[in-house]
C-alpha cells in the first residue's frame, strides 16, 4: 500500500478508537451502578513523586481496574495519569475547570475526570487541526506556551509527558501561572532518570529527545517559583528501577510527577 492510503487507514483506526473511548465514557456515565457518588476515589498520592519500580506500574494498573477506569495501553502512563487525577479529585470539586495541556486524543486524564463528574474539561495540543467535542469535553488546537484563554481561566492544569518534547520551560511556566486562578494546581509529569541515558542525536515529535535529570528538575522548580508556582510537598528524585521502556529509541528510564500551587 502507498503512503497516503496507509495514513488514511491509520487516521480511520484512530478515529474509531477515539469514538470507542468516549462511547465507553458515555456508557459508564449512563450506568446506574457507576454513578459519580458510588465511584471510589483513587488512592491519595504525594504531590510530588517518582515512579520507582515495575511493581508500582502494576499497582497503578490494578488500581485502574478496581476503579473501573479503562487502563492506558502504555502501562506506566497509568501511574502518572492516576496521580494527577487523584490530586485533582482530592483537592478540588467537580465544578473545577481543568485544562489538559498537550492532551492526546488517547490520554486518560479527561475521560477519567469526566467519569468522576468533572464537566469543564479542555485539552489542547499543537498537533490538533480542529476542535473535537465529546459531550462537555473539548479538544482544540493550541500551544501550551501561548494559549487563547483568559487569565485565571482554570482551577487545575495537567501536563503529562509533554515538557520533554521541546517545550520552552520558562514560557510554559509563565503561561500556566497566568491561566491558573490563585490557589489553582499545576500537575506536570515528564521523562526522568536520576542518571539519564545518553540521548544525543535522537529525535521524536520533531525535536531532540530529552530525559530530565535531578538538576534539570530542580532548575524547572526554580523557574516555576519565579512566576508564582510553588512546589507542593517534598521533591522526590530517587528510584530503584527504570520501569519505562521506549522501544523505538531503545531507552529505559522512569517518570517524575510534580504538583505546583499558584500563589495568590
Ligand atoms: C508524548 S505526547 C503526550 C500526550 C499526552 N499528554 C499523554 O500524556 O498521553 C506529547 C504531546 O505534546 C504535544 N506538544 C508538544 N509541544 C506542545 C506545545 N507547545 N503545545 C501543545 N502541545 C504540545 C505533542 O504534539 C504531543 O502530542
Amino acid at each position: 500500500m502507498t503512503e497516503a492510503p496507509t495514513r488514511r487507514l491509520s487516521q480511520l483506526r484512530r478515529a474509531g478508537a477515539e469514538r470507542l473511548l468516549w462511547a465507553r465514557v458515555a456508557g459508564q456515565l449512563a450506568s446506574a451502578g457507576l454513578t459519580r457518588s458510588t465511584r471510589s476515589l483513587p488512592t491519595p498520592v504525594p504531590p510530588c513523586d517518582v515512579l520507582r519500580s515495575v511493581a508500582e506500574v502494576e499497582q497503578a494498573v490494578q488500581e485502574c481496574r478496581r476503579l473501573k477506569l479503562a487502563p492506558h495501553n502504555d502501562l506506566p502512563k497509568n501511574w502518572d495519569a492516576l496521580g494527577a487525577v487523584s490530586t485533582i479529585l482530592h483537592e478540588l470539586d467537580t465544578d473545577a475547570r481543568v485544562l489538559d495541556a498537550g492532551a492526546a486524543w488517547y490520554s486518560s486524564i479527561l475521560p477519567w475526570l469526566r467519569l468522576y463528574g468533572v464537566r469543564q474539561l479542555v485539552g489542547n495540543n499543537l498537533a490538533f487541526d480542529r476542535v473535537v467535542r465529546h459531550g462537555s469535553v473539548r479538544f482544540e488546537p493550541g500551544d501550551i506556551t501561548a494559549t487563547r484563554y483568559d487569565a485565571g481561566s482554570f482551577d487545575a492544569i495537567t501536563c503529562m509527558s509533554v515538557i520533554e518534547h521541546g517545550v520552552p520551560l520558562d514560557k510554559f511556566a509563565a503561561e500556566s501561572a497566568r491561566l491558573l486562578r490563585p490557589g489553582g494546581l499545576l500537575v506536570v509529569s515528564t521523562d526522568y532518570d536520576q542518571q539519564p541515558p545518553d540521548t544525543t542525536g535522537m529525535t521524536a515529535y520533531g525535536t531532540a529527545v530529552r530525559i530530565f535529570g535531578p538538576q534539570e528538575i530542580k532548575d524547572f522548580v526554580t523557574v516555576a517559583a519565579g512566576v508564582g508556582l510553588t512546589l507542593l510537598g517534598e521533591l522526590a528524585l530517587e528510584h530503584e528501577q527504570r520501569p519505562v521502556h521506549w522501544k523505538r529509541m531503545g531507552l529505559d528510564y522512569t517518570f517524575i510527577r510534580l504538583t505546583f500551587s499558584r500563589s495568590g
